[in-house]
């Protein structure tokens, strides 16, 4: 999606940071379209978006649908607790403070950023369909502030998901390889006689209840 809008993009650059009208960084520099081959492909990137967005809206409704009938939803959700201690849940990643607050499956600011990437995905949807059909869907994109305040949404959104991945990515790689793999295959490996000493965490939390 992210690709598709790019090319769509090259052809109206109108976002940039500016400081008292001088523009700091501009999205993108033109070095930025050539280096990726982007110029002259807007038609090919509405297609591609146009295409992809039922993927990525249908996957979306899927997933959401799947953790409220599993139940997943409660290791997910933040809890009021969560935004008091996902700073210190950070300031832990950061090596400042050396104790970890208690966590289930996930800790407090992971559930905070695994909610809030799933809102940010309702709201790509949202103000992409605003600005897809702004005729149609008047309602929706005056509800948006208007056409103009809509794409803006719409982009900005984009760039916080290029945090999100860049922050997650980071996480991930110190994490280490044992992390990955469960997350990719859905299951932890644990060294049987390790698991004797220590239960795993759905245990703990069951005996903590
Ligand atoms: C799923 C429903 C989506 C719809 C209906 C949709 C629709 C659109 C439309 C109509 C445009 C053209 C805006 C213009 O005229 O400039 C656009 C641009 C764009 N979209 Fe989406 N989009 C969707 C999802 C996404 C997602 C998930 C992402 C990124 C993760 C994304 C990223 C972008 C970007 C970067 C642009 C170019 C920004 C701009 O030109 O203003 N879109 N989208």
């Amino acid at each position: 999606m992210i690709w598709s809008g790019i090319l769509i993009y090259w052809a109206n650059q109108v976002y940039g940071i500016r400081i008292f009208g001088y523009e700091l960084f501009k999205f993108f520099p033109p070095w930025f379209y050539e280096y990726l081959g982007i110029p002259f492909r807007l038609a090919e990137g509405l297609q591609l978006h146009f295409f992809f967005m039922w993927f990525f809206a249908v996957n979306g409704v899927i997933y959401i649908i799947y953790t409220i009938i599993s139940g997943e939803w409660r290791a997910l959700v933040p809890i009021p607790a969560s935004f008091k201690r996902a700073p210190l849940v950070a300031l832990h990643d950061a090596h400042i403070v050396k104790k970890l607050p208690p966590q289930g499956k996930y800790n407090d600011a992971q559930r905070i950023a695994y909610t809030s990437i799933i809102l940010m995905g309702a709201g790509s949807v949202v103000t992409g369909l605003a600005i897809y059909k702004p005729m149609q869907l008047s309602w929706l994109t005056s509800l948006l502030g208007g056409y103009e305040w809509a794409r803006w949404e719409h982009f900005y959104l984009m760039i916080g998901y290029v945090l999100f991945f860049v922050v997650h990515i980071v996480q991930v790689a110190l994490a280490g390889w044992a992390n990955f793999r469960s997350m990719i295959t859905g299951y932890d490996a644990v060294d049987a006689a390790v698991s004797v000493d220590k239960p795993p965490i759905a245990a703990t939390e069951e005996a903590a209840a």
